[in-house]
């Protein structure tokens, strides 16, 4: 499964998902399902960050917090901090840059963390 041996050969993962009916969109969850059959699994032992952007004013944190119980029970070390880009369909310029500073720095902070933690974890 191409989806598996990707996985394998990633250093980390970084998943961008919308939120569907305040969880997780199903096909995800069903290609979770399929990666957590093989053998051996690819998720055990990984790093990741999760991402979210939606129109709404949540952003799709719900979503990305229903993506944490999958995730960390199959063995994936998430970043704690998520990021959740509210009422996306504004807040992104016509070069596809967020517009607001504040949230652009919180981003690339959050980046910087993210990869900050998976170096720690790849050296021990
Ligand atoms: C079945 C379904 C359920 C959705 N539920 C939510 C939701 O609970 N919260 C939310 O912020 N957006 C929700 N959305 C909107 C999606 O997060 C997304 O913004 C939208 O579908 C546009 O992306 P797409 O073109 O990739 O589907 C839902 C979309 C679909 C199709």
């Amino acid at each position: 499964m191409e989806m598996s041996r990707r996985i394998e050969t990633a250093d980390g993962l970084i998943i961008a998902s919308p939120e569907y009916n305040y969880s997780m969109p199903g096909t995800l969850k069903n290609a979770i399902d399929w990666v957590s059959r093989m053998k051996p699994m690819p998720l055990r032992g990984k790093h990741g960050l999760l991402l979210a952007a939606s129109s709404t004013v949540a952003g799709g944190i719900r979503g990305l917090w229903a993506l944490r119980v999958p995730l960390e029970g199959l063995g994936v070390t998430l970043y704690p901090d998520m990021f959740a880009l509210a009422q996306a369909t504004q807040a992104l310029d016509e070069r596809g840059e967020l517009r607001d500073p504040e949230l652009r720095e919180r981003l690339e902070k959050m980046v910087t963390g993210y990869l900050r933690m998976g170096a720690k974890l790849s050296a021990s």
